[in-house]
């Protein structure tokens, strides 16, 4: 018998960066009540796969790997399977009765039952915890960080907004925020511990909110706190952006220029549909307000193609937004129709070929705009915070610069951490090259 001291955890994380802040969390529930974890599956006495339902093609993936489990637990019939995340919050029962997999469902405010599911589980129990909470924030969990150069600190959880095309709402429930000085004490431990850069984290941060304090005031207090660690954020509403905000971002020397901004479309009445609650002009003029504050500031966004009557007219409009506004860097998605949601109800009309077409355009076009932003930048010298060797070659290390650019240069032995200076030589869309100003390794030909 496997008494629960000595069980084996592996976690599978899938999904935006809340969820691996998630899963870390978890990783502290379970290690306080004297689990392990471990990164190799076949000694797991426990398998947890932390998913996401944002996409239809995200949950095809997770069933996937639910069928390696369903493989892996007829060799070994004791191991326990865990869903937890978006995907468990949108199908609960439905997970169980489908898989024969499944012994645990659990939401994404119910973590702190998990030890005693698991218990539950070993007894032969199915398990499901999928109540949404208005005020469970895991204020008092420490989570279970990697050591590393970065951290991530979840400030509020949920979302208010209710965008028709969304799950957010529906598998995170509603808006709330951690206490200011909670945040703050965090970040002062994760700087004590070594971490060189945090990343505030929030569906949509710019509703953080703890009594008269908001984002801007999290935001300073946070960099104050800590002059020696980068912070980044995301996500922001380009609806609830504050002056106060981009004031703060420009004026805080270690707070990151760079800001993710989804616009989701270019057509307003798109927009409207999706109940983005902004019209280009006011994004437009957003824009615009960032890049005279912030000049060296890089944007990057979200789009979808193919929500339900989107034209080939309101296609072109996201193509002239952007060449109007010139994004550093856009990921873009297939629309993908989600159940409960205001978007379900209309006519998904957009054929998936057509989708795929729009989504192509949209990449191409973005890859010569980052390619040509990226130029520029070649024979500057910019700060650049290591983070370790290059997945590619040993050779040589791989840092970013503020502005969420991924630096490339050889190796001459910078420690992951450090903030050096690189000389750009060369780029691409997705890459600058370069070699450490200090001249430590000048002239090394870079990969
Ligand atoms: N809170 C963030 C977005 C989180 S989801 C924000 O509002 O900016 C990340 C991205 O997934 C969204 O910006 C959107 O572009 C995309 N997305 C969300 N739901 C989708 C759906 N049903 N189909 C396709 N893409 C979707
Ligand atoms: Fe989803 Fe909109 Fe909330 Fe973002 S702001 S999580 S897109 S509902
Ligand atoms: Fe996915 Fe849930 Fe994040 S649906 S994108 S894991 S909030």
């Amino acid at each position: 018998m496997i008494t629960p001291v000595s069980k084996r955890v592996y976690i599978e994380t899938y999904g935006c960066q809340m969820n691996l802040a998630d899963s870390e969390v978890v990783g502290g529930i379970l290690v306080k009540e004297g689990y392990s974890l471990t990164q190799d599956m076949s000694e797991a006495d426990v398998v947890l796969v932390n998913t996401c339902a944002i996409r239809d093609n995200a949950e095809q993936r997770i069933h996937g790997r639910l069928g390696l489990f369903s493989r892996e637990r007829r060799k070994r019939p004791e191991l326990i399977v865990g869903v937890l995340g978006c995907m468990a919050e949108r199908l609960r029962t439905r997970l169980v009765e489908e898989t024969r997999v499944v012994d645990l469902v659990v939401g994404p405010d119910e973590y702190r039952k998990l030890p005693a599911l698991i218990d539950l589980a070993a007894e032969g129990e199915q398990g499901i915890a999928v109540r949404l909470s208005r005020v469970e924030n895991y204020e008092d969990i420490a989570p279970l960080r990697k050591k590393g150069v970065s951290a991530w600190l979840s400030v509020m959880r949920g979302c208010d907004k209710f965008c028709s095309f969304c799950v957010v709402p529906f598998t995170r429930g509603r808006e709330r925020s951690r206490p200011l000085s909670g945040v703050v004490e965090e970040v002062r431990g994760l700087a004590a511990e070594g971490f060189r850069e945090i990343t505030l984290l929030g569906q949509n941060v710019n509703s953080y909110r703890d009594g008269d304090h908001d984002f801007a005031d999290l935001m300073q207090q946070v960099a104050r706190a800590e002059r020696g660690v980068r912070i980044r954020f995301t996500t922001s509403h380009p609806q609830d952006m504050s002056d106060r905000l981009i004031e703060v971002i420009a004026s805080e020397p270690n707070i990151c220029e760079y800001i993710h901004l989804p616009v989701q479309s270019g057509s307003d009445r798109i927009l409207s549909l999706m109940n983005r609650s902004y019209s280009i002009d006011h994004y437009l003029g957003l824009v615009e307000k960032i890049r005279q504050a912030i000049p060296s500031v890089s944007l990057s966004t979200d789009i979808i193609s193919g929500f339900p009557t989107e034209t080939e007219a309101d296609h072109r409009e996201t193509m002239d937004l952007l060449r109007t506004v010139g994004y550093d860097g856009a990921y873009t998605f297939k629309y993908s129709a989600r159940e409960h949601t205001k978007a379900w109800e209309m006519r998904d009309t957009v054929r998936e070929e057509e989708k795929g077409a729009r989504v192509f355009e949209i990449t191409t076009l973005q890859h010569e705009i980052s390619a040509r932003r990226n130029e520029r930048l070649v024979g500057t010298d910019l700060d650049v915070l290591v983070e370790g060797p290059s997945r590619k070659r040993d050779d040589f290390l791989v840092g970013r610069t503020g502005t969420n650019r991924t630096v490339v240069f050889p190796n001459g032995n910078e420690t992951a951490g450090e903030t050096i200076a690189v000389r750009i030589l060369r780029s691409n869309a997705a890459t600058l090259f370069g070699e450490n100003a200090a001249g430590r390794l000048a002239g090394g030909e870079a990969a």
